[in-house]
């Protein structure tokens, strides 16, 4: 399959990069559609830039699915969004089993409660499948919040403390960073937000404390590789200076 041509060249990749899949709703309602086809639409979107980052060689991508604040939305809204994540981790493992996988390592990240045992034994079987894969890790954030994940972590440390395995003294910013769902991962050099809004929505909270923001109009169904370079351009010409000069 030498079917990638004319890769642009970047002078600097981030290592990591956030995706915030936001626009669907909107990008259906432009056409008269049900929002579950927003969606659909803004799924495909999500397999082709997947790819792309991994065919560029960023080692890490994380894309924002579902929220732990996207419960409120209607039962079948929901229900299509899982179905959706659903009939991905199916495509993932008939392309495992056809030896046409890219090199794609999943991983879940986000709260297990609350999704349904059918959708965590894809999540357990498709992630061990790609355990090996080591083209691009790609994170899902399913039933994710920011500070959830962080208000989780802190529950483990604090279990651990009143056992006496962990001495308060030793609970520092790395340590942590090794209770959350990302532990062992770059944190996000640079997420990126379509659909013109300008927040993060409780995305990486803790994680992108220094990440570069790029946000555009353009709604997610409709975000292409060329949005992505153009975010890419952006990156390069950042100067990330962490609080030094
Ligand atoms: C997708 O976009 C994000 C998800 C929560 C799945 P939205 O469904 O939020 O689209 P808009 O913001 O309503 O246009
Ligand atoms: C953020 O989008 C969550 C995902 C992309 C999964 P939302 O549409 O839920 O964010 P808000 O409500 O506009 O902040
Ligand atoms: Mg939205």
């Amino acid at each position: 399959m030498a079917e990638k041509k004319n890769l642009p060249e970047f002078a600097v990749l981030p290592r990591h990069v956030g995706f915030i899949m936001d626009g669907n709703g909107r990008w259906a309602k432009n056409r008269g559609l049900p929002r579950s086809e927003g969606h659909k639409a803004g799924a495909k979107t999500f397999r082709k830039i997947g790819e792309y980052a991994a065919d560029l060689g960023i080692e890490c991508v994380t894309f924002y699915a579902f929220s732990t604040e996207n419960w409120k939305r209607p039962e079948a809204e929901v229900n299509a969004i899982m179905t959706l994540f659903g009939d991905y981790l199916n495509e993932v493992i008939d392309r495992i089993r056809e030896n046409e996988e890219k090199g794609i390592r999943l991983k879940f990240i986000g709260d297990r409660n609350g999704i349904s045992p059918e959708l965590l034994n894809l999540m357990d079987y498709t992630e061990k499948l790609t355990e090996n894969k080591s083209k691009i890790t790609l994170n899902i954030a399913i039933n994710y919040g920011g500070r959830h994940e962080i208000a989780s972590a802190v529950k483990e440390i604090a279990k651990k403390a009143v056992n006496g395995e962990i001495y308060p003294e030793e609970i520092d910013e790395n340590l942590i960073s090794d209770y959350l769902y990302t532990k062992g991962q770059p944190d996000p050099d640079l997420i990126i937000r379509p659909s013109g809004e300008f927040r993060t929505s409780n995305f990486l909270t803790w994680q992108g404390a220094y990440s570069e923001l790029w946000f555009s109009d353009v709604l997610w169904p409709d975000f292409t590789e060329e949005h992505f370079n153009e975010a890419l351009r952006a990156f390069e010409k950042r100067n990330r200076r962490f609080g030094g000069v």
